[in-house]
């Protein structure tokens, strides 16, 4: 039948996780978009998208799963996690709050995901430098103890997005 579908060689599934307002929804509209919204609304559930690429000669459809930040509109965690091969762990390079809970959602993330996979700690919102509340070498520090790959991103100007998202994709390949 050799329609597209039946071309892609591998699918990745890949989780985004952190606080609410960090621009999670916002990374992936850019990368599966390259959309963004100013007056984008707090995620209610679970939502996803795939784009698919090539990597390696490769067909891969990576499906990005996007969730609420905020508690209670949160979906059930474990369903979330299941088949990840890839999470992206987002704080606001504004918010310190943000970057200081990072602790947690990784624990919860290493508390349901498979051990073997590839976690991207990510800094957004670096377009607003002058109010910046989280020193890149903190993050680096961070990341570094914990094993992450660590990138600092702007979904509003496009930064590091696409890499950010290839750098996983590849890692799992
Ligand atoms: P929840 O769905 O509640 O968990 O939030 P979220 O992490 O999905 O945040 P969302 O993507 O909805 O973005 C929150 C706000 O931050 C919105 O007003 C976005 O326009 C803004 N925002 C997202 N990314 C960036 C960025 O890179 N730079 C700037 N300046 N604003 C951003
Ligand atoms: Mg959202």
């Amino acid at each position: 039948y050799g329609d597209f579908n039946s071309k892609i060689d591998y699918v990745f599934k890949v989780v985004l996780i952190g606080d609410s307002a960090v621009g999670k929804s916002q990374l992936l509209a850019r990368f599966a978009r390259n959309e963004f919204s100013v007056d984008s609304k707090a995620t209610i559930g679970v939502e996803f998208q795939t784009k698919t690429l090539v990597i390696d000669h490769k067909m891969v459809k990576a499906q990005i799963w996007d969730t609420a930040g905020q508690e209670r509109y949160r979906a059930v965690t474990s369903a979330y996690y299941r088949g990840a091969v890839g999470a992206m762990l987002v704080y606001d390079m504004t918010k310190r709050q943000s970057f200081d809970h990072m602790a947690r959602w990784l624990e919860e993330l290493r508390g349901h995901a498979d051990k073997n996979i590839v976690i991207m700690l990510i800094g957004n919102k670096c377009d607003l430098g002058s109010l910046r509340a989280v020193p890149t070498e903190d993050a680096q520090e961070f990341a570094e103890r914990e094993n992450l790959c660590f990138m600092e991103t702007s979904a509003l100007e496009s930064t590091n997005v696409e890499s950010a998202f290839l750098t996983v994709l590849t890692e799992i390949y």
